[in-house]
């Protein structure tokens, strides 16, 4: 009986010896699995329980970890991309060992993020608010961001800039400008880890100042919308009692250039996509027009829709329509404002009598089923200013920071 129970608790001794050792974990400090070239992070092997262990590590990348059970990487680059595993081999008991973790993969990028901002509304009265905003390409990984404002040179195509006030390290990645009264860039950057590793900076937007109608120096566009297909004829016209003008325009990789086929003050272009951007006026004398969007749509067959280029008055009407390469659509016309579907009928125009603020925005059109681009429209108030703030992306040198 006795030598029954003996037999028994050996049995049972030998059964938890034999359990199998906990399987290992390998963890990654920050938790990022998208690194950039020189960030730090460390690659963690996790065993739980009390029991001492010896580490190994198994790994496809170029640099191999030493047998322990941290491996920091202080300055990552592209050859610390792989899957990593670990096991542990016990220290009392040099055979005995855990089976192998499951493999966590370790990319390391050698590109410098360049995040993008963007605004919301990118036209806008003078005095209004707007919200900047800066997205790196992993949004939900530490990043916090900084935001400078930069002070342009058009003539030097450069620009200076400066920390904005509480700009500095915010984890939120907007910004509300408030009240924009002048010509000002602004650009972001983010940031994140210890020791901190930072991005590059953003191109600059930039709210540049126009004045619309009625100022010393206009612009008009024929055929008078926003959009164009490709290869329309379009003429921008500038007005104004001055003897020489030059077009302008932003395009929507940032980059500024003068129009080349002027004929007095009309510049006719040939569309093609590289012509979407932001138009304007310039007199010898430095005078502005208003600014205005021209978007050449990128699908042949689609429809384009028919807005106007220039902010409609508060109270004024204005009709939106639809059209083919061939020809006006007249019916069967759904429109969308904001991407909400506003009308759905068998009328071919969006009639407004009586224009309200409400109204600005994004509309489009469809047509048996195909869609056309969207464009902001914009509505001015009868006792705003006749000057509005444009964003425009702008490739610029960046100078000093200070
Ligand atoms: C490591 O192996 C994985 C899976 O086999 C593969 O997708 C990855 O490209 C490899 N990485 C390197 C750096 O060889
Ligand atoms: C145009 O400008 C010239 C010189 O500045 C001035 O003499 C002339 O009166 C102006 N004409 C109009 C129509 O404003
Ligand atoms: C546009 O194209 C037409 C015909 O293809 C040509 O006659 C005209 O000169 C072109 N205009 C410009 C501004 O390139
Ligand atoms: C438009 O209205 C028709 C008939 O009222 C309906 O069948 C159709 O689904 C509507 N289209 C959309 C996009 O809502
Ligand atoms: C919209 O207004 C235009 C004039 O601005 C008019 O010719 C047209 O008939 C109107 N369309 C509809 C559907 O009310
Ligand atoms: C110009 O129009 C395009 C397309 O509608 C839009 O994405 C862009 O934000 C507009 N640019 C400005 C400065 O409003
Ligand atoms: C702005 O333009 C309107 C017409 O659109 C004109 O009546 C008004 O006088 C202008 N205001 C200023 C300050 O230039």
């Amino acid at each position: 009986m006795l030598a029954f129970l003996k037999l028994l608790v050996c049995l049972l001794i030998a059964a938890v010896f034999s359990l199998p050792p906990p399987k290992p974990t390998v963890t990654l400090q920050p938790s990022w699995t998208q690194i950039y070239s020189g960030e730090t992070v460390t690659v963690r092997c996790e065993i739980q329980g009390d029991t001492e262990w010896d580490y190994e590590w198994e790994t496809n990348s170029t640099i191999k970890p030493a047998n322990q059970n941290e491996y920091r990487i202080r300055s990552a680059s592209s050859s610390n991309s792989g899957n990593y595993r670990c096991k542990g081999r016990m220290k009392s008991s040099w055979h005995k060992t855990t089976e192998w973790s499951d493999s966590v993969t370790l990319t390391v990028s050698d590109n410098k993020p360049r995040p993008v901002l963007t605004v919301s509304p990118s036209w806008l009265s003078p005095g209004a608010s707007v919200t900047l905003n800066c997205q790196v390409e992993h949004p939900s990984a530490g990043w916090s961001f900084y935001w400078y404002k930069a002070v342009p040179d058009l003539s030097e195509k450069s620009s200076s800039y400066e920390l904005l006030p509480d700009g500095s390290g915010t984890a939120q990645d907007s910004y509300i400008i408030h009240g924009q009264t002048h010509t000002a860039g602004y650009v972001c950057r983010a940031g994140r880890g210890d020791p901190e590793y930072h991005t590059d900076h953003t191109l600059s937007l930039h709210c540049m100042l126009f004045s619309d109608v009625h100022s010393a120096a206009s612009l008009t566009v024929s055929p008078d919308r926003v959009q164009h297909f490709t290869s329309d004829s379009v003429s921008l016209t500038c007005e104004g009692n001055f003897t020489e003008w030059r077009v302008r325009k932003f395009s929507e990789d940032g980059r500024l250039s003068d129009c080349r086929r002027m004929t007095g003050s009309t510049c006719n272009i040939n569309t093609s996509e590289s012509d979407t951007g932001v138009y304007w006026c310039e007199s010898g004398s430095g005078e502005f027009s208003s600014a205005v969007n021209i978007t050449v749509q990128n699908d042949g067959n689609g429809p384009i829709l028919v807005s106007p280029v220039h902010p409609v008055t508060e109270g004024a009407s204005v009709s939106l329509s639809c059209s083919l390469r061939t020809q006006k659509i007249l019916s069967n016309v759904f429109f969308y404002h904001n991407d909400k579907l506003i009308q759905n009928d068998t009328r071919g125009e969006l009639n407004i009598s009586a224009v309200s603020k409400s109204d600005e925005g994004f509309y489009k059109c469809q047509y048996s089923g195909r869609e056309s681009a969207q464009s902001w429209m914009s509505v001015k108030g009868q006792q705003d200013q006749n000057i509005s703030c444009v964003f425009v992306k702008m490739i610029l040198m960046l100078e000093k920071e200070h």
